[in-house]
């Protein structure tokens, strides 16, 4: 799926007009390549190492699993192109860098420089935090944060989103002649829905269902009460940020699974190391980059632009319900949203791949 998102977003950008691509192909190698790429020849194989090593650069969305697999054998090969991926295996290697070029391109250019080869797309709730709270957290001006997450299906993969819809079906499915009639009652109805629930709706993707419920933990759990996905939001943000010692920023909170599609959310309660009024932290975060937008913190406003439904399927990164909290004038809630396949997993790394060509 994010495969999908990025050749798609390449299209869109003209980016194959900058490169010599050849496309290679877990399951259908031999097959005909993208009919947009004109005289990019047949699928290659990606267990190939032979004919990968034989490239610059690489771009992969295809998983940790293949990382794993390819990228090792590619090195000890002696390979020394670029590896862009998506995949969290080799975030935090010391030797790579996670790609997020609006918050941190001055880091790339040096890892560039310096012989870094390895450039990683981030965790996606970590990029779209950061995308849309850059002004903040590059200005130095967080000293902690919770991120409480609400993310979409996409995250567990493109099964994950076709259970999900397939379970509001089969709940509707349960009680579709109750709600035909106004005189039914409601209790009943929710009665139904959660035997359904309890009972036999397919799970098999999530373990539980998430239609009509949350689930609150997300990837491995660590043993120590914390879930990988959690443990993620500090690791990487400061791996991002490039901050250590006094500068280093304490990130933790919740990571929890809803019935979105493909937008995670996130409610944030950030320290400040400053007393900053509103008005500046929301001159701060416009001006950060041209995907952050504030949402001013109304009702309405938020309702219109601060949802998944309003995310979706753009670059935007809105960021809102931006106020100060009654713990104290450095303390500040923000609540913020973006599409987990664009700014979370493939813009990263298409912009990755323009800056290492010298296009971006
Ligand atoms: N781990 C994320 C999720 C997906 O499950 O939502 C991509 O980082």
């Amino acid at each position: 799926m994010v495969g999908s998102v990025l050749m798609q977003r390449m299209q869109d950008e003209g980016d194959f007009a900058n490169i010599n691509p050849v496309f290679f192909s877990t399951s259908n190698a031999g097959g005909a390549a993208p009919a947009f790429a004109a005289g990019a020849g047949k699928l290659e194989d990606a267990f190939d190492v032979e004919t990968l090593a034989k490239l610059p650069i690489i771009v992969t969305a295809q998983g940790g699993d293949y990382t794993k697999q390819v990228h090792g054998e590619l090195r000890s090969r002696g390979w020394d192109g670029l590896w862009i991926d998506a995949a969290s295996t080799l975030r935090m290697n010391d030797d790579s860098i996670i790609v997020l070029d609006p918050i941190n391109r001055d880091v790339i250019d040096k890892g560039l420089a310096n012989g870094t080869k390895d450039f990683i797309g981030g965790n996606c709730t970590v990029s779209c935090m950061l995308m849309g709270l850059g002004g903040l957290f590059k200005n130095g001006l967080v000293e902690w944060g919770t991120s409480m997450t609400y993310q979409a299906a996409s995250g567990g993969g493109a099964r994950h989103m076709r259970e999900l819809l397939s379970q509001f079906g089969t709940l509707n499915a349960q009680i579709s002649t109750e709600l035909d009639d106004p005189a039914s009652a409601i209790l009943e109805i929710d009665r139904k829905v959660l035997a359904h629930q309890r009972t036999d709706i397919d799970a098999t993707q999530f373990g539980v269902p998430l239609a009509g419920s949350l689930i609150p933990w997300i990837d491995a759990d660590l043993g120590n009460g914390q879930s990988k996905e959690e443990w993620k939001a500090g690791v990487e943000t400061n791996k991002i940020l490039g901050t250590s010692g006094d500068e280093h920023i304490i990130m933790d909170g919740l990571c929890i699974r809803i019935g979105a599609m493909r937008s995670h959310s996130q409610a944030l309660t950030l320290k400040l190391r400053e007393d900053l009024s509103v008005a500046e932290i929301e001159k701060l975060l416009d001006a950060d980059n041209e995907w952050a937008t504030v949402v001013p913190n109304t009702k309405e406003d938020s309702m219109a632009s601060l949802t998944p439904v309003a995310a979706s399927g753009t670059l935007d990164i809105p960021v809102g319900r931006i106020r100060k909290l009654e713990m104290g004038p450095q303390y500040i809630s923000a609540f913020t949203v973006g599409d987990q396949l664009l700014w979370g997993a493939a813009e990263p790394l298409r912009r990755m791949l323009n800056i290492a060509t010298g296009k971006l």
